[in-house]
Formats: C-alpha cells, sequence, structure tokens
C-alpha cells in the first residue's frame, strides 16, 4: 500500500467514526452527526480538522480492542461568514461521544488555541459523560477543560449547543460559556439524572422532564436559547455569533448601513394612555431597531425583563427592557439575574447597551425577600455600574423608586438619557404616594376619595412626568416617541468611541 493509499484508507476510516450502524442510529434519533453539524456550521469547505487520527491510550477493560480515530469528538476551525472560529462536536457514535482523556486533550488543545489566537470557540456537546472505563484521568480531562473556559471567559466569546446528552460534570462546560442552546426532545442537561433523582428524593421524572431543553428555558434559565432540531440549532448559533465581536479587543462587525428610515410613527401609538394598562415593550423594540434585527435571548425565562441583541444603523447592540406586559414590568430575582448576566456578557464583548425602561419598582413578597432580592436586584445594579461600553437609557412610561436608579439612570454612568413626554419619574405611582404624604388630610377631608383624587392629580402634575428629571439634567432630553430611532442612532455613533478607566484592582465583588 502506497503511503498516499495508507492516509487515505486512516482518514476515510476516522470519517466513520463509531461506524455506519451507528451513524444510522444517530440518524434515526433525528439527530445529525458530528461531522455534519460542523459541516453545517462553518462555511462551505473551510473546515480545517485538528487531531482525526487521535485515539485513546487505556488498555483497561481491554480497551485497547475498541479504538476509534478521533476519539469521539471532531476538533479543529473553520469560518463562519468569513470570520475564523475553533469547533469541538462530540461524536455520540464512538462510546457516546463520552470524554477520555485524549478526548479532553483535544478540546484543550483547540481551547488553547482559540485564545491566542482570539478567535471564538463552539462546542457541540453529544456526550454520554466521563468515558467510564478511564476513571480518573477523564474527570481530570473535564476539569481541565473547565479551567479553560474560565480563562477564555470574558476573552473570547464561547458559545455551546447541547445536541444530546450532558450529564454529571460535564455540565459546568456549557455552564462557564457565554451561551448555551438546547435541541428540543433530543438533548438534556442534567447535573445527576432520574435514577439518581429516584433513589435520594423518591422523585419521579423523565429525562425530558428534569433537564430538557423546555425546563431548562423556562425553570432554571441554563439554556439561553432552543431549536427545533440539530438544523435550526446551528443556524441560531450562527446568528448569535455575528452580534459579536472575535475577542474583548474588537469591537462587533458592523453592517452595511444607508439612512433613511429613522422616523417612525408607529412609536407613536404604543404606549396606552392609562398608566396601569400593559403593552408589549418587543414592540418598541421592533418601532426602534434595524428591520428584522432583534434576537432575543431567554426568551420564555423571567419574562417580565426582555434582553437579546439587535443591530441600530448596521451596529450590533444589546437590549435590556422591562416588559410591561408580564408583571407590570417589575423587577424580581430572575428578571434582575437575567438581565444583569446578559448585560455583563454585552459588556465584555463590547456590545453597546440600550436600556428600555417601564418599572413599576421590585416585586414585593416574603417569596422576593427570602430569595434574595436584595442580593439579585443588586446584581443588575452592579452589572450596569461597572459596565464601560457606550450604555443609552430610554423611559418609555414608568421609573419609579430604587429601580429608577437601578435601569442605567443617568447617576450609575449611563452616557445618555432620553424620556418620552409621558414618562413618570418618581419615587411612586401618585396613588401610593399620596395616601402616604397625605394621609392626613385625607382622612380629615369629608369626602376622602375624592380629596385623594384631588391629591393624586396634585402629585402626579409634580412629580409623575419627566420634566422634574429633565431640570436637574437626570434625563437629558425628553424626545418624541416617533423620533428614537433617530436619536439614538447618533447618540451611538458619537459614543463610538467612548473609553473609561476604572480603579485599579484585581476584579470587582458582584453580589453572586
Ligand atoms: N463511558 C463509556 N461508554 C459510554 C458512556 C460512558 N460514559 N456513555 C455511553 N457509552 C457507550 C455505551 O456503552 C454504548 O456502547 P455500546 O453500544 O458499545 O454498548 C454507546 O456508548 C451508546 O450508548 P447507549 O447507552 O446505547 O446510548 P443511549 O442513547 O441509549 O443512552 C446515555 C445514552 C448517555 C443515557 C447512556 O449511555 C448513559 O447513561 N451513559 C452513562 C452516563 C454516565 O453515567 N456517565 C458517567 C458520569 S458523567
Amino acid at each position: 500500500m502506497s503511503n498516499q493509499e495508507k492516509l487515505h484508507q486512516k482518514l476515510a476510516k476516522a470519517q466513520l467514526g463509531g461506524g455506519q450502524h451507528r451513524i444510522d442510529s444517530q440518524h434515526g434519533k433525528g439527530k445529525l452527526t458530528a461531522r455534519e453539524r460542523v459541516h453545517l456550521l462553518l462555511d462551505d469547505g473551510s473546515f480545517e480538522e485538528i487531531g482525526a487520527l487521535v485515539t485513546h491510550r487505556t488498555t483497561d477493560f481491554d480497551m485497547q480492542k475498541q479504538v476509534f480515530y478521533g476519539d469521539g469528538v471532531v476538533t479543529g476551525y473553520g469560518t463562519i461568514a468569513g470570520r475564523l472560529v475553533y469547533v469541538f462536536a462530540q461524536d455520540f457514535t464512538v462510546f457516546g461521544g463520552s470524554l477520555s482523556e485524549t478526548h479532553a486533550e483535544k478540546i484543550c488543545k483547540i481551547m488553547d488555541a482559540a485564545l491566542k489566537v482570539g478567535a471564538p470557540l463552539i462546542g457541540l456537546n453529544d456526550s454520554g459523560g466521563a468515558r467510564i472505563q478511564e476513571g480518573v484521568r477523564s474527570l481530570g480531562g473535564y476539569a481541565d477543560i473547565f479551567y479553560r473556559n474560565v480563562q477564555a471567559s470574558g476573552v473570547i466569546p464561547q458559545l455551546s449547543a447541547i445536541m444530546g446528552p450532558c450529564a454529571g460534570g460535564a455540565v459546568y462546560s456549557p455552564a462557564m460559556t457565554d451561551f448555551t442552546i438546547m435541541v428540543e426532545n433530543t438533548s438534556y442537561m442534567f447535573v445527576t439524572g432520574p435514577n439518581v433523582v429516584k433513589t435520594v428524593t423518591n422523585e419521579e421524572v423523565t429525562s425530558e422532564e428534569l433537564g430538557g431543553a423546555s425546563a431548562h428555558s423556562t425553570k432554571s434559565g441554563v439554556t439561553h436559547l432552543t431549536a427545533a432540531n440539530d438544523v435550526v440549532c446551528i443556524q441560531k448559533l450562527k446568528r448569535l455569533i455575528s452580534y459579536l465581536p472575535q475577542n474583548c479587543e474588537e469591537k462587533p462587525a458592523a453592517l452595511p448601513y444607508v439612512l433613511g428610515d429613522e422616523l417612525r410613527d408607529q412609536l407613536e401609538s404604543i404606549v396606552p394612555e392609562s398608566a396601569n394598562q400593559p403593552y408589549d415593550m418587543r414592540e418598541v423594540i421592533t418601532g426602534i431597531i434595524d428591520a428584522n434585527s432583534f434576537m432575543e435571548i431567554h426568551e420564555d425565562y423571567a419574562d417580565n425583563i426582555v434582553v437579546g441583541f439587535a443591530r441600530l444603523a448596521g451596529r450590533s447592540i444589546g437590549i435590556v427592557a422591562n416588559q410591561p406586559m408580564s408583571l407590570a414590568g417589575v423587577l424580581d430575582v430572575d428578571s434582575s439575574k437575567k438581565a444583569a448576566r446578559f448585560t455583563r456578557t454585552c459588556d465584555c464583548f463590547n456590545v453597546p447597551l440600550l436600556v428600555l425602561v417601564d418599572v413599576p419598582g421590585f416585586l414585593p413578597g416574603t417569596d422576593q425577600e427570602w430569595n434574595g432580592i436584595i442580593t439579585n436586584g443588586a446584581k443588575l445594579l452592579y452589572a450596569l455600574s461597572e459596565a464601560t461600553v457606550p450604555r443609552v437609557t430610554l423611559i418609555t412610561r414608568k421609573a419609579y423608586g430604587g429601580a429608577y436608579d437601578v435601569m442605567n439612570s443617568k447617576h450609575i454612568g449611563a452616557d445618555m438619557n432620553f424620556a418620552w413626554p409621558g414618562a413618570e419619574i418618581a419615587v411612586m405611582g401618585a396613588k401610593g404616594a399620596s395616601e402616604i404624604i397625605f394621609r392626613k388630610e385625607i382622612k380629615a377631608a369629608d369626602d376622602q376619595a375624592a380629596k385623594l383624587a384631588e391629591k393624586e392629580q396634585e402629585y402626579g402634575e409634580t412629580f409623575a412626568n419627566p420634566y422634574r428629571a429633565a431640570e436637574r439634567g437626570f434625563i437629558d432630553e425628553v424626545i418624541l416617541p416617533k423620533d428614537s430611532r433617530r436619536k439614538l442612532i447618533r447618540s451611538f455613533a458619537m459614543l463610538e468611541h467612548k473609553v473609561v478607566d476604572r480603579p485599579r484592582r484585581k476584579h470587582g465583588n458582584i453580589p453572586l
């Protein structure tokens, strides 16, 4: 056999992973193979594989008799829309994609390369966990990956797709990356599976119920995105990466944009007359941003706040917005955590922040207090205060109490603060405020209801407007809704070269 034939034979064998019948079984589950996923993810013909001929070194349990090229993970680099990315895709056809010492070494090798070069890392996870035949060597491999995830955090974007099982220690690598996306019905993540749960807590639960895409997108918030199948998952990864830069030293690439549709009349009619009537903040977002550019993150988790990426005149921005349609847009434990995490992700990667405010305050109650609304609300306050990216605020309606401060107020470093004419910037709503400060007068009145209404109006006229804040410069400009897009485009363009120096320190101590 010639050298060329020998090489071809080996590479052809590597292409087959665990063999055709296992590939068929993978397809039978509605899943693509690791290689198919990689090819779908990367630009045509751009994939360069690294370590296709790596094999495991284990001899315990006669493992030398079962050796597959690649050892259960396909690794390498390629491009997405012309941009360099590194990728690893676990191959379920080889020992269930389980992680051996060499499998981990392959992943670590490309993680190191991605960090050296400053390019995003995308992990496609589909694995039965630690290679059971390798014991602690496999556990060491996980820890080697975890450590690198942390070293790379905030330096290069790290994206994790969960496209099959991801259990035990394996969950902690995705958990430490910037984004996780799960495929519905074919993926799950949990620290301990249904059998252990049954033994320890006597709960009966399926894998899907315990750790499927639905559980993690609605209940735990572990996953940022979900996808109906492998193909959609890959499409979403590509879209997500388009909003992010290569690394923390760069800005996200802007798309070409021609000015021309800055006035948006539809913004005039979104906020209802009555202050207590809900409306969909997504309509405001759509009214402001470039057409079809919103990619919502954590869509089904803590829906009283909306976060996501969008484009404004071609530039990538991150949006954090109260959602009056859900719980009147209050801040609570989960929404604070969600918004804080997104804020920090944007700040890491130089994505400017637009904060849209309609917030009546924090959610009251024992549940909230005992679950730490103080610490969790502080996360958002902290995250916004420390963010050095351009930060612009638009108050569409209510900005009450401490939540006014938290939602990217001037006082915590926002660069430009706008309000619509109907905005109410006050310590609380007019009714609540009147009941407290005019209590004695109201009690003494013959017609208490009329007195309350009179005082409510008086308070409202005094404080329930944006002008007191504008007089002090806490609001830079009161603008008409239809003019918002133009004002925001100009603000972000003006802030393009913003530089902020922070005091020297190891790192801040965000209340986790
Ligand atoms: N180590 C070694 N081999 C593993 C493995 C692991 N962690 N997980 C799966 N495999 C192997 C299986 O032995 C099987 O090999 P075989 O076909 O030669 O018998 C192959 O991968 C496919 O696994 P299978 O169990 O048939 O697939 P499934 O889709 O029915 O189930 C899992 C997938 C992940 C639920 C199941 O394989 C499992 O429970 N694995 C162990 C999980 C675990 O406890 N991991 C260690 C702790 S992190």
